[in-house]
């Protein structure tokens, strides 16, 4: 059993770090709000300290699930940072969705100090993490992830690696592209539907069955129809994604015409007071014109 330490309980991590425990490994919470730390530690038997580096301390492998690219720099860099507090040979899991750059530079400051880096965003949402069945994405060499994979495995119904530092975070990429045309076009089929007086439903329920199924139509066609969008992914999260793979895309010269229109209606939901809605939420902006 291994000695790991988290740092970020939000959404995501809170689940996380709590199947770490219950897999058996010793776990140090880290979070900038102590509170949720302190509730962490109660709910699972954990210990929590008060810096990303003394939870880092003596950890084999530190996992971060922080917001975006600057937050990630702040809990693992600096002198409270957990590479401060992590020995050589010990390894660093990113589960942060962040740009491959970011990636990259973690891996080439740890190589420095000897500290392994794998990039390792995840998908599957909230349920995803509290029922420890995350896809992981995973960028690095494979020694180092084959040692980490598993302790990921933890809170992981599939984790694989896809290529060196910053490969997990542009498959993710590659997820996050996927999914933005994927709900407009069910927003715009579900809000024709309803505007064609069809009974909902029996579209699902059927339409389901065939060729346009998809994850999205599963599990948010109905909520989308009732115009329910207080839980899921955040909008806020979703822009900050599209907005990494769009500059991704500005490098690599791919076109994303849909995922940059997309980003638009997202920032139009944001405007309306939605920046914490799920991001099925586009069908709003149909069906309230
Ligand atoms: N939610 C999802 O469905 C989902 C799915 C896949 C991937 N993700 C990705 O996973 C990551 C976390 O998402 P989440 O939903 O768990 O977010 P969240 O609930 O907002 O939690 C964010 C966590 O990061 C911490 N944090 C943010 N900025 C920080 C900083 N500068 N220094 C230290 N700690 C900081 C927060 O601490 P405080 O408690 O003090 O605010 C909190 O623990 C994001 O990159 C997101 O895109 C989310």
């Amino acid at each position: 059993m291994a000695k790991t330490a988290f740092l970020g309980l939000g959404v995501m991590g809170y689940p996380m770090a709590g199947h770490l425990k219950k897999g058996g490994h010793e776990v140090t919470v880290y979070n900038r709000t102590t509170a949720k730390a302190e509730r962490w530690a109660n709910d699972h038997g954990g210990s929590y300290a008060p810096t990303p580096r003394e939870a880092a301390e003596g950890a084999d492998f530190v996992f971060t699930c922080v917001g975006n690219d600057d937050d990630l720099r702040a809990v693992v860099l600096g002198e409270d940072g957990a590479f401060a507090g992590m020995a050589e040979g010990a390894i660093l899991v990113d589960n942060t969705t962040a740009s491959a750059e970011v990636a990259r530079e973690l891996a080439a400051l740890g190589a420095e100090r000897g500290i392994g880096v794998i990039d390792a965003p995840v998908s599957g949402g909230q349920a995803g993490a509290e029922n420890g069945a995350l896809t992981v994405m995973g960028g690095g060499d494979s020694e180092t992830f084959g040692k980490a994979a598993p302790v990921i495995d933890c809170f992981a119904r599939a984790c694989v690696l896809m290529g060196p530092a910053g490969a997990g975070q542009l498959t993710k990429m590659v997820n996050q592209i996927c999914i933005a045309g994927l709900l407009q076009g069910l927003s715009e089929g579900m809000n024709f539907g309803q505007k064609a007086g069809l009974d909902m439903d029996k579209v699902i329920e059927v339409i389901s069955q065939g060729a346009a199924q998809s994850w999205q139509m599963d599990n948010r066609a109905a909520t989308m129809c009732a115009g329910k969008f207080d839980f899921g992914f955040a909008v806020d999260w979703m822009r900050k994604d599209l907005g990494i793979a769009l500059a991704e895309a500005k490098g690599n010269g791919a076109r994303l015409p849909v995922t940059a229109l997309v980003d638009q209606f997202y920032a139009q939901v944001q405007a309306r007071g939605g920046r914490r809605w799920d991001t099925s939420s586009l069908i709003q902006l149909l069906s309230e014109d």
